[in-house]
């Protein structure tokens, strides 16, 4: 068949890399695509705002599966516009209602509620409401967790312990800080605890595939220190969340979403990602995407054994019965090269060498272009390199090893992705957490 993938991040970089391994592939399409993706894709000059051009790729390439990486393009109703083209093509990624679960923070907030699951105690408020905002945050212990509704390119957080300069902050926030993504916000109790990102397929009609687990470093510094990234690097697997643990997540979690979003009327197809939280043991959801993460994709992929393809038109026919899939035992580590500067102001086009030296991990493009037939930077994150080892500290040294082979003036890199869940850096995160915390 001919897939189409939408995006033109490391971590449709990762996907496009496990697609192309498939037999079931024809040809693959990218739109926009990236240098990266365009060495195993043919890449198409078409924003992933531009419904129309993806239809008309999707009619002239004679498509039929389109797999949508970011979420935007979701929330915005590609896929419900794709249904209304004649001969429509399967898509992977939720319509327009089940996009909603990233869309707006209060709908996943009263879906969780309503489907009993776990989750920080909240209320939603809006600029009419300002006073009893305050009241209900007078309840709450710091730090205080404020969050913009509405999409915010991820900055829609904010996370403030003095609770003079979070009435502040939410003062602002409804007089649009956000623009209309903080009309409203939602408020809730801090959890204390140790996150962890968890990925599902699902078919609309019950059936879903668990793949291997992950964790993101969002800091720019080493230890977690500085400020928030659009992700700095991943592990996968997660050591603490052992078969007990990802079990609660299953019955707790992943099966009252599938079986709430059947009862809400939704038929939901393509990617959740559970943005979790390990509470003393207990999973509880911080957020819900409706997209794989990045970049954790660049962790899981390399991770699953046989052919997603196969499992993503299944899930996009809405048919998951009878699949299954198989993980690779080892731990797959992801180093992000960063343009200097970020997540602060920096500057693209640096030229970038030594990408064709590197042997053994998988290099992914995330922020590059081609200018004048050179590979150049063209973004905060630009470059994603994986490593698959025995453990976390062997995995890690090899993604190092080939990061550091991978030049360009100003370049970045942590070096300290997933030592923390080293059993005791974790203990002593949790003690600093619970200083911070309730
Ligand atoms: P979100 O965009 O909802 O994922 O929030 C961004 C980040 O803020 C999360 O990855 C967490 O690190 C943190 N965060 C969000 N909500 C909470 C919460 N209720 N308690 C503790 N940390 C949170
Ligand atoms: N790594 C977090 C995200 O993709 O939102």
């Amino acid at each position: 068949m001919n897939v189409l993938l939408i995006g033109s991040g490391g971590r449709e970089s990762a996907l496009a890399w496990k697609i192309a391994q498939s037999p079931r592939l024809t040809k693959l399409y990218a739109a926009p695509g990236n240098p990266g993706i365009a060495d195993i894709a043919q890449n198409l000059d078409i924003k992933v705002s531009d419904f129309d051009g993806i239809a008309k790729a999707v009619k002239d390439n004679d498509i039929s599966l389109v797999v949508v990486g970011p979420e935007v393009p979701l929330i915005d109703g590609l896929a419900d516009f794709l249904k209304t083209t004649p001969n429509p093509p399967l898509v992977c990624g939720p319509t327009k209602d089940g996009a909603t679960l990233e869309g707006s923070k209060d709908f996943a907030k009263q879906f969780m509620v309503r489907h009993g699951i776990p989750t920080a105690r909240y209320k939603t408020f809006s600029g009419d409401t300002y006073d009893e905002a305050v009241a209900f945050l007078k309840t709450l212990q710091p730090p205080y967790v404020l969050k913009a509704d509405g999409p915010a390119a991820g900055k829609g957080v904010i996370i403030e312990s003095d609770f003079q300069v979070a009435c502040n902050e939410l003062k602002e926030m409804f007089s649009g800080k956000f623009g209309k993504s903080s009309a409203e916000v939602v408020i809730e109790e801090f959890l204390t605890g140790i996150e962890l990102s968890v990925f599902v397929l699902t078919d609309g009609h019950g059936g879903y595939i668990t793949l291997p687990e992950a964790k993101d470093y969002k800091r720019i510094g080493e230890n977690d220190e500085g400020l928030n990234t659009g992700g700095m690097g991943s592990v996968s697997p997660v050591p603490f969340a052992d078969k007990e643990f990802l079990e609660k997540i299953d019955t707790r979690i992943v099966k009252p979403t599938i079986d709430g979003l059947i009862a809400d009327g939704i038929d939901y197809r393509g990617f959740i990602f559970f943005g979790l939280i390990n509470c003393g043991g207990d999973p509880y959801v911080i957020e819900y995407n409706v997209r794989m993460g990045d970049p954790e994709t660049e962790s899981v992929m390399p991770r699953i054994d046989g052919d997603l393809l196969d499992l993503m038109e299944a899930a996009a026919k809405g048919d998951l019965s009878g699949k299954s899939i198989n993980f690779n035992p080892k731990t797959a580590a992801t180093v992000m090269l960063v343009s200097g500067g970020y997540p602060g102001s920096y500057e693209k086009g640096k030229e970038i060498t030594g990408c064709d030296t590197v042997k053994t991990s998988q290099v992914f493009h995330a922020g590059t272009k081609t200018k004048d037939g050179k590979l150049v930077t063209d973004g905060g994150r630009v470059i994603a390199v994986t490593a698959l080892g025995d453990d976390i500290p062997l995995a890690l040294a090899a993604a190092l090893q080939d990061a550091n082979k991978i030049t360009f003036d100003g370049a970045y890199h942590r070096r300290d992705i997933g030592k923390d869940l080293l059993r005791k850096d974790w203990l002593r995160k949790e003690e600093r957490g619970n200083k911070h915390g309730k």
